[in-house]
């Protein structure tokens, strides 16, 4: 079909996320997941800011994404669970290119153990960590997004908030929070234009994950044991993960708000 053609049928560019030029904040995103958003979205012509803690493997990563895609990265370092560096992170952010057109919230994960293990101020930093800190950034983003006309919010959680993890009090506590948080999000402001969803990842293979697995098994072997109970019988790749995110952060993705995505190789079997 002809360039025309298409345009009559309104399913020209169907391919075509049109990210050019929107800015994406991508936080988390020196490794892991965010770093696999962040390339994804550069990949698809964002310009993006990435944010965590350790400035030098920060700056390693916006290099290396730069060098992947040629597209304009820039790294701010941030610890998330600070309110006054997120707010100096977001101004810097929203200063560098003169707007921000997706917020991408992430952060490292709580610690895994039981229930009767964790005090008050484990509990309080989960808090600040997973569900705070991605209150403070979508606050503070949010006169941004409303400029934009079509913003875009994207929460990282987990795939606790659909079937029970062993072990995973404080990330299921705090992701159930930011899924309760993202829908009263999407119904204030999709008078915005603004959608907000959240992505629940599985078994994804980052660091946090190799962080898991017994010390002194086979690495291989490990993996290939915590894969058995996965129906497509893998652990995912993060830019599996990646391509959802930068659906979500899509035109195409216009009408879908208010919604948690599980990107698990089919792992959760409840039916709802
Ligand atoms: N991978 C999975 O299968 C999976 C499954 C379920 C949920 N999740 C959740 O998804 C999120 C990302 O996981 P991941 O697997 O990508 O982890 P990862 O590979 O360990 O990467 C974590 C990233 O977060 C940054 N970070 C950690 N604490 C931070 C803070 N306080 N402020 C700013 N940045 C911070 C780290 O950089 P710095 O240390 O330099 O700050 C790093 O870039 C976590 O919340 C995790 O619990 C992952």
């Amino acid at each position: 079909m002809d360039n025309e053609l298409l345009r009559d049928h309104q399913i020209q560019n169907i391919m075509d996320l049109k990210l050019d030029n929107k800015v994406a904040i991508i936080l988390a995103a020196s490794k892991g997941l965010g770093k696999a958003i962040a390339t994804a979205l550069s990949a698809e012509g964002a310009k993006v800011i990435i944010g965590s803690r350790d400035k030098t493997e920060l700056d390693k990563t916006a290099a290396e994404i730069h060098h992947l895609t040629g597209n304009e990265v820039v790294a701010i370092p941030v610890d998330v669970s600070k309110g006054e560096e997120i707010e100096a992170f977001i101004k810097k952010a929203a200063d560098t290119f003169g707007r921000v057109d997706i917020l991408l919230n992430n952060a490292g994960g709580p610690p895994f153990d039981k229930f009767e293990n964790f005090d008050d101020a484990q509990w309080q930093k989960a808090f600040e960590l997973n569900l705070l800190s991605m209150a403070r950034t979508s606050r503070l983003v949010l006169p941004h997004l409303r400029k934009t006309g079509s913003g875009r919010i994207i929460n990282i959680i987990s795939g606790s908030v659909k079937s029970v993890l062993a072990n995973s009090v404080l990330s299921t506590s705090m992701r159930m929070g930011v899924v309760g948080m993202a829908k009263m999000m999407a119904d204030e402001f999709g008078p915005y234009n603004i959608t907000v969803n959240n992505i629940a990842p599985g078994l994804i293979l980052t660091d946090r994950i190799k962080h898991t697995l017994p010390k002194d098994a086979d690495p291989e072997k490990a993996m290939q044991e915590k894969a058995k109970s996965i129906p497509l019988g893998r652990i995912g790749k993060p830019e599996e993960l990646a391509a959802l995110a930068v659906f979500l952060a899509s035109e195409q993705a216009s009408y879908i708000s208010g919604t948690t995505i599980q990107v698990d190789g089919g792992a959760n079997r409840a039916i709802f």
